[in-house]
């Protein structure tokens, strides 16, 4: 249910996440009139901050600002910044009475706190919560955003959530994977449970691969020191393309309800076979020039400290997911940073006609390009027009932009918050989902981060090791289509 009122505070108020992401989604709600009718938001942080100073971090990040002048006045005159410690019962205490005075003229007081922090701050931060600002049953409801990473393998996962579990129930908590907020994955149980045709060929009888694909065109740039002790895989792999993964896989859950999808995502995750460390494919962008332009390799970015790490940028790893529905079909989870283009996309590929009336009929293939240009594609042979026999591929195609022209495509994060404020857990990760998930990827990360497996280069801006080729097509994969 919707609330009449909630106050919404902000952890981590002058960090990159929440000037990047979580304000100027929570302004896309505020001026679309998507927040309760009384919301008032709070900005929390360690740094001393004006008000002016806090509403330009609040801002800076806004698309087309200028053309919002009033409404980011009226946003910003909702908001408070309250600067304190995250460990210091009296700075909590404080902000408690900030939001208590908020609360004197709200019918419900419900409190949603987004911890914008990295996870080592998170028990602490949810501890003097919990002392402080929580709310007892009766008086409103409390909910918690938090993000990745969460903790960088099955150990340090079940510690963190041995850390909150006590503190937070899993209803109050709020797994944020941004992934789940893009409009196609939002899509993807809606085309596969509500149209027959989709529901039809959707196994291992009519597919033959998958391919999830993420594809940056740019390095780490800076980001290099934090995405040296974690790679590519634990970046983007074990988050959201699994969650892409298993909205594509799992079965038809009993209802639309939260905790039945979640049960069917868990379920195909305890599906999938245990890595194998030979069959997959690591890479590491090396410098060279693009359209003219020299860029760096991964080990020139000067935030990287140690010049000999072989920690992947890239990497290509099938997963076989054994039950009867996907035996035997390989999806690979594709991922890279400085490739030639940038592109989200699930690739499935048919198995050939059988019995064809003639030679090279190309694959039909069903594409949902997450993103840019969103987009859901199936791949036809058919008859070129004409006093001809000529045959080609040609699209049935849903491209949002022109099935939808006048629908602006919202951000991950605005379609989370929302679903956050309506108590819908359905788009965010439960603690036993999280727990599959590295348990497919730990024992492959442990053999990776002991240099165990090979990484090959490649060149900035090119598709990706040159042995990806090879790769694909034993996987069954054709790509001359
Ligand atoms: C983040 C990763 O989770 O996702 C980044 O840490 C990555 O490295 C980003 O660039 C990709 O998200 P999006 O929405 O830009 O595709």
């Amino acid at each position: 249910a919707f609330e009449e009122s909630v106050s919404i505070v902000v952890f981590g108020a002058s960090g990159d996440l929440a000037s990047k992401k979580t304000f100027p989604a929570l302004f896309a709600l505020f001026s679309k009139g998507l927040l309760p009718k009384k919301t008032r938001i709070y900005g929390y942080a360690r740094s001393e901050m004006s008000k002016e100073e806090f509403s330009k971090k609040q801002t800076s990040h806004i698309k087309s600002a200028d053309e919002q002048a009033d409404k980011i006045k009226e946003f910003t005159s909702l908001s408070t910044y309250v600067r304190g410690g995250y460990d210091d019962d009296k700075d909590f205490r404080q902000l408690n009475s900030v939001i208590e005075e908020g609360e004197k003229n709200m019918p419900e007081k419900n409190r949603l706190f987004y911890l914008a922090l990295p996870p080592s701050q998170f028990a602490d931060v949810g501890e003097h919560i919990k002392k402080e600002c929580y709310l007892k049953e009766d008086e409103g409801r409390i909910r918690v955003i938090i993000e990745k990473p969460f903790g960088r393998d099955l150990k340090s996962s079940r510690e963190l959530q041995a850390q909150l579990s006590p503190i937070f129930s899993e209803v109050e908590l709020y797994r944020i994977d941004h992934y789940l907020g893009k409009e196609v994955v939002k899509n993807l149980m809606k085309v596969r449970f509500l149209n027959t045709v989709m529901m039809s060929f959707w196994d291992n009888r009519f597919i033959s691969n998958v391919s999830i694909v993420f594809k940056e065109p740019f390095g780490t740039e800076k980001r290099g020191g934090y995405f040296d002790d974690v790679g590519i895989i634990r970046d983007v792999m074990q988050n959201h393309l699994v969650q892409v993964l298993c909205l594509l896989t799992m079965s038809r859950p009993v209802s639309t309800s939260p905790e039945d999808i979640r049960d069917e995502k868990v379920k195909v995750l305890r599906a999938v076979r245990p890595v194998d460390a030979k069959d997959i494919i690591l890479g590491q962008y090396v410098a060279a020039e693009v359209n003219g332009e020299k860029k760096p390799g991964y080990k020139d970015d000067d935030t990287i400290e140690n010049k000999d790490t072989k920690t992947p940028t890239f990497a290509a790893i099938p997963l076989y997911i054994e039950n009867d529905r996907w035996d035997g079909v390989p999806f690979v989870l594709k991922a890279g940073k400085a490739l030639n283009e940038a592109k989200v996309e699930i690739v499935m590929q048919f198995k050939p006609v059988p019995g064809a009336l003639r030679d090279h009929i190309p694959p039909n293939e069903l594409i949902f390009r997450i993103q840019p240009d969103e987009a859901i594609l199936l791949k036809m042979n058919t008859k070129y027009p004409g006093l001809n026999d000529k045959l080609v591929v040609d699209d049935l195609d849903i491209s949002y932009r022109d099935s939808f022209p006048k629908v602006a495509i919202p951000e991950a994060y605005e379609s989370l918050i929302l679903d956050c404020l309506k108590g819908d857990h359905s788009n965010f990760v439960r603690d036993d989902e999280l727990d599959e998930a590295w348990k497919i990827f730990t024992p492959i990360l442990e053999r990776i981060d002991a240099g165990d497996v090979k990484v090959h280069d490649y060149k900035y801006g090119s598709e990706g090791p040159e042995v990806m080729k090879e790769f694909m097509q034993s996987k069954g994969f054709i790509d001359d289509i």
